[in-house]
C-alpha cells in the first residue's frame, strides 16, 4: 500500500488528534478537520502533540474547516451531537467510530449507505489541552462495513498506523454493545465525579451500573441484538482495565462542554419507549446530566 493516501479525521477531541497524529507519522497525507477557524488557524500554527508515556511528539499536519475532496477515507470522531452538521464529500468512504446510538443513521442520509463504514474503538486518549493529547492505552478498534463499502483498505490504513483492528460483519451489534457499557460507567462517573475504577468500589455504585447495563441490553434486545457474553461483566471489566481514567463524559463534565448523553442514555430511553419497555434507571441519570451540563453552562 502506498503512503500517499488521503486521509481526512472530522474532529479534533482527543480521539481525534490521537488518529491524525498517528497516521501522520505513518506517512498518510492527513486533513485534521475542525468547523472552527479560530481553532484550525491555532492548530496549523502549534501543530498537534501526542504524549506517550514520557515520550512525545509533535505533528504539523494539514488543518482545514472542509473536508477536502479526493479522499481515500475519512475517520469521523466528531461528538455524536455534530454529526448532522458535517458536509460530506461524495463517493467517499466514510468510517464513524463515534460514541452512542444514531449517527450512522445521519451519515447514510447524507452521503448513501454504501459508503458508510462503523465501528467502535478503544483506544483510550485525554485530551490535555487544545491539539494536545495523552494517550492513555492502547485498544482495539473493530470496523465493518454497513452495506457494501470495502474494509479492505480502511483496515490497511489503520494497521499502517499501528492501530489494532478486528473487522466484524456486525458493525450495529458492536456499537451497541459499547454504547450500553457506556450507558453505565459514563453517567455514573460523570455524576459520582470518580474515574472508572472506583464504580466497582462503591457498592450502590455497582448495582446502578449493573442496572444501566442491563436496562440498555434489554432494549438492544427489542431491536434483536443478542450478545454472546453479559454485559454486565464486560462493563465491570472494562472499569478494571480502564481503573484511572476519567470517563469522556466526566472529562466533558469537568471541562463545562455538552456531553454525548443525548446519543447514549436518550437513546436508549427513546428506542426503549418505541417498544413499549420502561428504563427508569436511564431515565434519571439521563435528567441527571441534562441538568449538570445545564448547571456548568448557567
Ligand atoms: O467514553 C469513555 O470514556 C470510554 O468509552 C469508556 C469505555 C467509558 C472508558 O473511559
Amino acid at each position: 500500500m502506498s503512503n500517499a493516501y488521503s486521509v481526512s479525521i472530522v474532529g479534533p477531541g482527543a480521539l481525534g488528534c490521537l488518529f491524525a497524529g498517528k497516521l501522520a507519522k505513518a506517512g498518510f497525507r492527513v486533513h485534521l478537520i475542525d468547523y472552527k477557524q479560530e481553532r484550525v488557524n491555532r492548530l496549523i500554527k502549534n501543530g498537534i502533540e501526542i504524549i506517550e508515556g514520557d515520550k512525545s511528539e509533535q505533528y504539523h499536519i494539514h488543518v482545514n474547516t472542509h473536508i477536502p475532496t479526493m479522499q481515500d477515507l475519512v475517520i469521523v470522531l466528531v461528538k455524536s451531537y455534530s454529526t448532522a452538521n458535517l458536509i460530506l464529500p461524495p463517493d467517499t468512504p466514510i468510517l464513524t467510530l463515534q460514541n452512542g446510538l444514531g449517527n450512522v443513521e445521519i451519515l447514510c442520509k447524507k452521503t448513501g449507505s454504501e459508503n458508510i463504514l462503523a465501528g467502535i474503538t478503544t483506544e483510550a486518549s485525554t485530551l490535555i489541552e487544545e491539539g494536545k493529547v495523552r494517550h492513555t492505552a492502547s485498544g482495539t478498534t473493530i470496523l465493518g462495513s454497513w452495506t457494501t463499502a470495502s474494509v479492505k483498505e480502511p483496515k490497511e490504513i489503520l494497521e499502517r498506523a499501528g492501530f489494532y483492528v478486528e473487522v466484524t460483519n456486525s458493525p450495529s451489534q458492536v456499537i451497541w454493545e459499547k454504547t450500553a457499557i457506556n450507558a453505565g460507567i459514563n453517567p455514573l462517573t460523570a455524576i459520582l465525579n470518580i474515574p472508572n475504577g472506583m464504580l466497582l468500589k462503591i457498592r450502590e455504585a455497582r448495582e446502578l451500573l449493573r442496572e444501566l447495563v442491563i436496562e440498555a441490553s434489554k432494549v438492544a434486545g427489542t431491536e434483536g441484538y443478542r450478545f454472546s457474553r453479559s454485559l454486565v461483566e464486560v462493563a465491570e471489566e472494562v472499569c478494571e482495565k480502564t481503573a484511572d481514567n476519567i470517563s469522556s463524559m466526566l472529562q466533558d463534565i469537568r471541562a463545562g462542554k455538552r456531553t454525548e448523553i443525548d446519543a447514549i442514555s436518550g437513546e436508549i430511553v427513546r428506542r426503549g419507549t418505541s417498544a413499549f419497555l420502561t428504563t427508569p434507571r436511564t431515565k434519571v441519570v439521563y435528567q441527571l446530566i441534562r441538568s449538570l451540563e445545564q448547571r456548568e453552562i448557567a
